[in-house]
């Protein structure tokens, strides 16, 4: 191989200093504008763009992975080897560089992460004519994820049963901080695809099946990822790319116009309202037509009905794709021009798909398939973006910095977020919360003791933390023993489990799946293991408490698991995950998450969710018939919802008076829906249109003030084939919460 044999190693300690460009830079005069931080956006975009070869601009668009310059520039990783980066920097000029998953520095610490991302910055300012700086992605997904030692948050799917917006916005802005520390300034988070059927691997990337609750915590996470204005977010995958064939990934997706409009697409409409900077591309095909090949999608609707003015980035090597998966032409030159033409600004290339993608874009050019103006709109909004991060200005961070800002960071923040996400399904006799004076308390289980399993995929590696990979965190059993002490006792045998549990207190009993990543991460059975349901009845069978605790990215079906009495899923909690199931296991923390999915019974009742449409069906299970439903979750006290009043026709005012009518002081999550008695367009029986979380003492009750935008209820209109507009159906809707019911009449 050439390059392998070419390559020169260059050390990661690049000496820089910290400062923006100077005016006075080799090949840009001291008139050059887009050089001066005084004049505006436009100006310095449009001073630079005239000034740029097509090369140039085509090289913005340019996304190669860092692996293409790391080791023999394949897939090895390692050092950055000189020579890939003049190949990949100089020679095809790219304008930004992405760590796909578990793509680090050699030693993967935060400043090691500086400094490799320091010297490419270097690297591509120094040798490129213009000095343009590269904008630099990473998938930092649940916390700064690739990172060792940065703290883990709990997964999407975990923040959704959180009900909670501030705190997403507060995950957000941690992460930006994290991730900024280390040198990226561009985050592929967050996810904005709608849970529909727990066999896909990527189920626990997302926050939840309704629309609305998706969208929201979405559109709080953009929001503090992007505060800094020194980090971007990305909408990711748009659109309609939650609910694959059979629930494998990447497979095509059938999805009626009414349901794609209603249903699938105000998640992410609702994080480009909230000013997300990029949009990473579906990787699958929706109704016959890849995504990447939409002009509907990625131009019609986005930029023309929506007004988005960011970029958007192609998926994982989508360009190519368009030719070697989807054969809608045989050449990569033509697999550019689709996806260009149809609204791609920028490709994410792996090895091996960098220089013919470059090429491919050239020719296209010269051979008038795509025009030069879609390639300057393309540049203009990339050098938008890097103008807005500061980029030309402040191009390095300070790597001295980075350990001390990313290690450890916030963990105060992911204990209360993967608190609010505990989810109690089950507490038969109130067993829980047990006494923190109890004797012997059995903890066992495969995830009572595994950081592994309780971050889940994309931590460390792409499909999750390999073995022999020490990143550290509070796992259950720690987080127990740190409120118990030496009374918890960690039994890995499971029938040492069983005998141990006859002589001791209680048993918890950690339950559920081993980490992975998209298509690996498919589970056509998506049910707990027979030998772990085997150990939670052999358990029960001793007659002692037994708690079982679920740590898992998705419902998983729970067979003979099912009869357990006391039953809390804990879903994907992150780094710090054992200290907020300990809290909540001993009653130090009150239960308040509540399921922002269905949980079924059994896997063959998916895809499952609770809009599910009305049918004439009768057969057992054909209604919707989850285990647990849509917003289930139980607390350490009572609730009630005592009032509800509705007001205004534009924005719906719902006025709620809630209470805590128990003996413990909680946070209460209020879901409101809307419900329409008659509709000609069928309708699901409820829709989330608001909820809140409310503080409250125990006795406490106080009157909520929630509103929502009427067009929340709008249907698309027409026959079978959808082909009417979206609008709110006149008539009278029903607007229900916690067993109240207020009516609106929509004229
Ligand atoms: C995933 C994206 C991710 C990208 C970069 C793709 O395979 O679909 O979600 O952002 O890789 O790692
Ligand atoms: C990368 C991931 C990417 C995946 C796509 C992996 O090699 O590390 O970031 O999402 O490939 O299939």
């Amino acid at each position: 191989m050439r390059l392998r044999t070419r390559a020169t190693r260059i050390g990661l300690a690049v000496t820089l200093t910290v400062s923006g460009l100077a005016l006075s830079a080799t090949g840009a005069s001291a008139q050059s504008r887009y050089l001066d931080p005084n004049a505006s956006t436009p100006a310095r975009v449009s001073d630079l763009l005239k000034r740029m070869t097509l090369e140039e601009k085509v090289g913005q668009m340019t996304q190669p992975a860092v692996v293409n310059m790391q080791g023999d520039c394949q897939w090895s990783g390692g050092a950055l080897t000189e020579s890939c980066m003049k190949h990949v920097l100089v020679d095809l000029k790219a304008g930004s560089v992405l760590s796909g998953g578990g793509e680090t520095p050699p030693a993967n610490t935060p400043k090691d992460w500086a400094d490799m991302v320091n010297a490419v910055q270097k690297y591509a300012i120094d040798h490129s004519r213009l000095h343009i700086p590269i904008v630099y992605g990473v998938d930092a997904v649940h916390g700064h994820n690739n990172v060792l030692g940065a703290t883990k948050f709990p997964q999407q799917i975990g923040v959704g049963a959180t009900w909670d917006p501030q705190v997403s916005e507060a995950m957000g802005e941690s992460t930006a901080k994290a991730v900024k520390a280390t040198g990226p300034q561009w985050d592929f988070a967050p996810v904005e695809d709608i849970s529909r059927d727990t066999r896909w691997g990527r189920y626990y990337e997302t926050y939840s099946e309704d629309p609305y609750l998706a969208g929201s915590l979405g559109a709080s996470n953009i929001q503090g990822l992007q505060k800094s204005g020194q980090v971007s977010a990305t909408v990711k995958h748009f659109g309609g790319y939650s609910q694959p064939f059979a629930g494998h990934d990447r497979t095509e997706a059938h999805l009626d116009p009414r349901y794609f409009q209603d249903t699938f697409l105000p998640a992410y409409k609702a994080a480009v309202d909230a000013g997300s900077d990029t949009l990473m591309v579906n990787s699958g095909s929706v109704n016959g037509i890849p995504a990447h090949a939409s002009h509907y999608l990625l131009t019609d609707l986005l930029r023309g009905q929506w007004g988005f003015k960011g970029v958007v980035v192609s998926d994982w090597d989508d360009v190519k794709s368009l030719q070697t998966a989807y054969h809608l032409t045989d050449s990569y030159a033509g697999a550019a021009a689709i996806a260009v033409n149809a609204g791609v600004d920028m490709a994410m290339l792996p090895p091996g798909s960098v220089d013919g993608y470059v090429q491919g874009l050239l020719d296209d050019v010269k051979s008038h398939k795509v025009s030069q103006r879609r390639i300057d709109e393309a540049t203009s909004r990339i050098l938008t973006l890097k103008f807005k991060l500061g980029l030309f200005d402040h191009p390095y961070v300070d790597a001295s910095k980075a350990d001390a800002t990313v290690l450890g960071a916030d963990k105060d923040l992911a204990v209360k977020a993967a608190t609010e996400s505990q989810t109690l399904l089950k507490n038969d006799g109130n067993v829980l919360p047990l006494s923190t004076g109890l004797g012997k308390v059995v903890v066992t289980g495969p995830s009572a003791d595994s950081i592994p399993n309780q971050d889940g995929g994309w931590t460390i590696q792409w499909q999750g933390i390999p073995a022999g990979v020490n990143d550290p965190g509070v796992t259950i059993y720690q987080g127990i023993k740190n409120v118990i002490g030496d009374h918890a006792k960690l039994v890995t045998n499971p029938s040492d489990a069983v005998d141990q549990t006859k002589g001791a207190d209680a048993a918890i009993v950690v339950v559920g799946e081993k980490p992975g990543a998209e298509g690996l991460n498919d589970n056509e059975q998506p049910e707990l293991a027979a030998d772990q349901q085997d150990l939670v009845a052999n358990l029960q069978a001793t007659g002692k408490p037994v708690i079982v605790v679920v740590v898992a990215g998705r419902p998983l079906a729970l067979g003979k698991a099912a009869d357990a009495k006391q039953l809390l899923m804990s879903w994907l909690p992150g780094s710090e995950g054992g200290t907020a199931v300990a809290n909540i296991l001993f009653g130090k923390a009150n239960p308040s998450g509540r399921l922002p999915v269905s949980w079924p019974k059994n896997t063959g009742d998916e895809p499952m969710f609770y809009q599910q449409l009305p049918g004439t069906n009768g057969g057992a299970s054909s209604n919707y018939d989850p285990l647990f439903g849509f917003g289930a979750g139980l607390s350490y006290t009572t609730y009630a919802v005592q009032d509800l009043a509705v007001s205004g026709s534009h924005t719906v005012k719902v006025s709620v008076k809630v209470a805590n009518t128990g003996s413990k002081d909680g946070d209460m999550v209020v879901p409101v829906f809307a419900q329409q008695p008659v509709s000609q367009i069928l309708v699901p029986p409820n829709r989330l249109v608001a909820y809140t979380r409310v503080p409250l003492k125990a006795g406490q009750s106080t009157t909520v003030s929630l509103s929502f935008p009427l067009s929340r209820l709008a249907v698309t209109q027409g026959d079978i084939n959808g082909s009417g507009t979206q609008a709110v159906i006149p008539g009278l809707y029903k607007i229900v919460a916690g067993g109240k019911s207020a009516d609106l009449t929509v004229h």
